[in-house]
């Protein structure tokens, strides 16, 4: 059997004296990319908070492997240097940076920490516009400090060209739609499938079915309290949508 990219297993997390991951058990294989929906409140983004290292969250038990390695004992950064990669719901602000700068710093952290030379400032600067293009970001918003006044959509256009440079090899999306309108959806849809391919796995977590008619994932997991309680393929967004959560919940006590 081949090493699964991500495999979580049992996964127990608390924070602030609350047991919010209760058990979560996911594997995803090298190249898929799985979709995982879920009630508000029920664990998605902190399963994601996990994975990239956040602060602040008590691990009481389990595993996570990333290609084969735990990955529990590494911090934020050591993990972004094995490939891993968080698309945050709410992106964050860094005032008096400007992206180009962020983006430089980001990928030639990553370079560095994999024992690989920096990029060149020519070289990153064809790398950025190719990316940005298909995008549709252009030198002005690279100018601009990161996020700082971005509209929703650009924030999640800002991320996808964030993942694009530093091709990792496990991407976590944490509803990268919301707030999209149809076009930037489009967008971002089509610059996460150009990501696809053999060497990469990816997790998208999302609330609407309809992101997923532009993301077509191999498996969609259902998440209800703190674990993921059903997994089918792609008809398990579309039972959902008619369905609601109600009958999963049952599934989960
Ligand atoms: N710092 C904290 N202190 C206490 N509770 C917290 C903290 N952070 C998160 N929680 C709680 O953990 C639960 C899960 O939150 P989480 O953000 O993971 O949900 P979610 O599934 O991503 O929801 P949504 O779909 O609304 O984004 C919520 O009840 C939330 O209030
Ligand atoms: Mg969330």
């Amino acid at each position: 059997m081949t090493t699964p990219m991500l495999e979580i297993r049992n996964l127990h997390a608390r924070i602030a004296e609350r047991e919010i991951l209760r058990g979560v058990n996911l594997t995803v294989p090298a190249g898929e990319v799985h979709a995982i929906m879920g009630r508000n409140g029920s664990g998605k983004s902190t399963l994601s908070y996990v994975l990239a290292g956040k602060a602040d969250y008590e691990i009481t038990e389990g595993e996570v492997l990333l290609d084969g390695e735990d990955i529990l004992a590494l911090d934020p950064s050591e993990r972004a240097a094995k490939g891993l990669f968080l698309a945050f719901q709410y992106p964050i602000e860094i005032p008096g940076v400007a992206t180009m700068t962020f983006l430089k710093a980001a990928m030639n952290a990553q370079l560095k920490a994999r024992g690989q030379a920096e990029m060149t400032t020519p070289d990153f600067m064809r790398a950025v516009k190719e990316a940005g293009q298909s995008l549709h970001i252009d030198s002005d918003m690279l100018k601009r400090a990161l996020n700082v006044g971005f509209s929703g959509g650009e924030k999640k256009r800002a991320e996808i060209l964030q993942m694009a440079l530093l091709a990792p090899k496990m991407c976590v999306l944490d509803e990268t739609d919301s707030g999209l309108d149809i076009d930037a959806l489009k967008i971002v849809s089509d610059g996460v499938n150009a990501l696809r391919g053999p060497g990469r796995s990816m997790l998208v977590i999302t609330h609407y079915q309809r992101l997923l008619n532009h993301i077509v994932p191999d498996v969609v997991h259902v998440f209800s309290d703190g674990r993921v309680v059903e997994s089918g393929g792609k008809e398990l967004a579309l039972e959902l949508e008619s369905k609601g959560y109600a009958g999963f919940d049952e599934a989960a006590a």
